[in-house]
């Protein structure tokens, strides 16, 4: 059985008298230490299952396993649990608190955890041992953005989601980012899971789902992933 699977995913949102089915029948597998990255046009879906597997919203139909738990048996109460205790996200416009340092927000973070793993340790690791007490305002959108995954990596997830990680970011350090998350995945065997607009990334990842009107469109396996840092766009 697979680390993660998705089954026959149904999500509509009612507005009014409209229903719009954001997911649509989505089916697919993510094994434990893959990186995978979904794709597709803007509307496709791609957020809305990304929040679905991470316990931010539930689906109407279908199946979610992750690691052995049905996630879309939970109510709310549990996945509350989930998201705290197995799931790290990172965002575009990385949502740190403007008020607390670096430390200070992947700390706060690591605060609601079980395990967490020690937050000073896991900034000097993504490269900002000399910023720990700078402010977010006083960080370039890469050190931000490296804060976010920090944070979110302290926690000691089972899966790290980043929806569009690299949509702020210039060619540089979206790259740099992207080398960080590969690495983390490669390096500790973290489960990452990557939306981008960006199709020419492709091939640094294990499995490529492409997703088109709330559907898989198809998915793509690289046999070799190639490191990002040899990938051109
Ligand atoms: N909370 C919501 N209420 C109503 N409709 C929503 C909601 N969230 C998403 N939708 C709709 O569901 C569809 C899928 O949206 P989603 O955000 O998942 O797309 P996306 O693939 O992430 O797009 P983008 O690349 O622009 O971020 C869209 O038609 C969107 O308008
Ligand atoms: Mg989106």
């Amino acid at each position: 059985m697979a680390y993660i699977s998705l089954e026959h995913v149904v999500k509509r949102y009612k507005m009014g008298e409209v229903t719009i089915t954001a997911v649509d029948d989505i089916t697919f597998e993510i094994e434990k230490g893959e990186f995978v990255i979904i794709v597709g046009p803007s509307g496709a879906g791609k957020t809305t299952v990304l929040n679905i597997l991470g316990g931010m919203d539930a689906c109407d139909e279908g199946t979610i396993l992750v690691d052995g738990k049905e996630i879309s048996k939970c109510n709310s109460r549990q996945l509350t649990t989930y998201r705290r205790y197995d799931i790290g996200f990172v965002f575009q416009f990385y949502n740190l608190i403007q008020n607390l340092t670096a430390l200070e927000n992947v700390e706060l973070a690591a605060q609601i955890c079980k395990e967490p793993l020690p937050a000073e340790e896991v900034l000097r690791h993504v490269g900002l041992g000399e910023r720990l007490n700078n402010f977010p305002a006083q960080l370039s959108g890469g050190e931000q953005q490296r804060v976010a995954i920090a944070r979110a990596l302290a926690k000691n997830p089972k899966l790290l989601l980043c929806d569009e990680p690299t949509g702020a970011l210039d060619y540089i350090t979206g790259k740099a980012i992207l080398k960080l998350l590969q690495d983390t995945c490669r390096q500790q065997g973290m489960t990452v899971v990557v939306i981008t607009h960006n199709t020419a990334i492709a091939p640094m990842a294990d499995k490529v789902i492409h997703v088109k009107n709330g559907r898989v469109d198809r998915i793509v396996y690289n046999e070799s992933p190639m490191p990002v840092e040899e990938i051109e766009w």
